[in-house]
This record gives C-alpha cells, sequence and structure tokens, in this order.
C-alpha cells in the first residue's frame, strides 16, 4: 500500500504524536511522519520526534509579524517536507483560511468530546474533560474531523465513546479519552491514506 507523508501540528505532550509514529514504525499505519512542528518550544512532543530522527521545528506567532506570515512560515515546512496529510495533535493554536486553503481537505484534527458538544474555542485540553464531569454527561469521547474555517466546526471522520462514571474526574476521563483518541486518529489516517473518505456536505462518507 502506498504510503502517505504525514506532518504534525503539536503543542505539548504527543501521546497521540508517539501514537501514530510508532504505528508508522510497525506498518499498521500506511503512514510516514516527515516532520512535527510546535508552536511551543518546551512540548515534550519535540522530544519524542528527535528520539526517532523525525524532522522537528519551533514556530512560534509571536516571532511574526502577522498570523498569516506566521502561517506561511508552517506552510512552506510542510510543503518542502512534501507532506500529504496534516495531523493537528494536541496543537492548541486557531489556524485561520490562510492556513486552511493551502491544505483543504488535506488537514484532520483530534478533539478530545463528542463534536459538537464541549468543543470551540474555549474547549481544550483538561478543560475539556472538566467540562464533562461540571454538566453531569454520562458518556463522553473523542471526535477526528476534517479543519475547516470554523474552529472544531469541519465534517466528522469518526467519534468513539467512552462512559463517565460517578467515581470519574477530569483526569482519569482525559486517560481513557486518550486510549480511543488513539485509536481512532489512526483509523482516520488509514481510510485518508487508502483514499476512502469522501466529502459530502457536512457528512464525510466511507467508501467500501
Ligand atoms: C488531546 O486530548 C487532544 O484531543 C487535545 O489535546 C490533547 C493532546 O494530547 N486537543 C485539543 O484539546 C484541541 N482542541 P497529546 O499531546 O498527548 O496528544
Amino acid at each position: 500500500m502506498r504510503i502517505l507523508n504525514v506532518g504534525v501540528l503539536v503543542s505539548g505532550n504527543g501521546t497521540n504524536l508517539q501514537s501514530i509514529i510508532d504505528k508508522s514504525e510497525t506498518g499498521e499505519l500506511p503512514a510516514h511522519v516527515v516532520v512535527v512542528i510546535s508552536n511551543k518550544s518546551d512540548a515534550y512532543a519535540l522530544q519524542r520526534a528527535k528520539n526517532h530522527s523525525i524532522p522537528s521545528y519551533v514556530v512560534r506567532p509571536r516571532d511574526f509579524v502577522d498570523q498569516v506570515s506566521y502561517e506561511q512560515k508552517m506552510i512552506d515546512i510542510l510543503n518542502t517536507h512534501k507532506v500529504e496529510l496534516v495531523v493537528l495533535a494536541g496543537f492548541m493554536k486557531i489556524l485561520s483560511s490562510h492556513f486552511v486553503q493551502a491544505f483543504r481537505g488535506r488537514i484532520i484534527n483530534i478533539h478530545p468530546s463528542l463534536i459538537p458538544s464541549f468543543c470551540g474555542k474555549d474547549f481544550y485540553g483538561i478543560k475539556v474533560h472538566q467540562a464533562v464531569i461540571d454538566y453531569g454527561v454520562k458518556v463522553t469521547g473523542a471526535t477526528v474531523h476534517f479543519v475547516d474555517e470554523n474552529v472544531d466546526a469541519g465534517p466528522i471522520i469518526i467519534q468513539r465513546t467512552v462512559e463517565v462514571k460517578d467515581s470519574d474526574t477530569a483526569e482519569t476521563i482525559a486517560l481513557k479519552v486518550h486510549q480511543i483518541e488513539h485509536e481512532i486518529l489512526s483509523e482516520a489516517i488509514t481510510l485518508f491514506a487508502q483514499g476512502r473518505l469522501k466529502i459530502v456536505g457536512r457528512r464525510v462518507l466511507v467508501e467500501e
């Protein structure tokens, strides 16, 4: 099968990145992580990239005059490495239409809730799981979706649920959700690599 060139954007720990790297190295995933970009210089995800000899870059908005030149730098890096699919894996920056247009239909994001619940610009990382506990929902989960101009609003590729038990805390939910994130992110990348995802309006159809 053809191996897809993947570029991963990160901001933090990078367990999703690690999962993609590990599965691509064993051949479970028809993808190769060719580059990692972080907006934070202290993101542990950068170390994970180095451990696997994957080129990594720190690109910080504050080092650029505006959002477009910041995003253009990332676009140039991704193109230099011949990236076919951009994966936002714990990337905590909102991208403008400049970036989205450069990779339209070729950017996916993993979000730690069942979109359209607990998503949008104020919902990221552990905050999402605390909001889940505070609201009292009985199930939560994770979503992989295509990225468009609106935050956490692009067509949904895969969702999976986890149960919220009385004993759960934001931290235990985060652990459970991380586990299913790693599963559905690699499933989505595989479907994309196989050319089986078809966007029809808001829906993503999976071709047999
Ligand atoms: C993941 O739970 C991911 O879904 C979330 O950040 C975490 C990163 O974990 N992303 C967002 O909240 C984006 N809105 P990781 O660095 O261990 O992969």
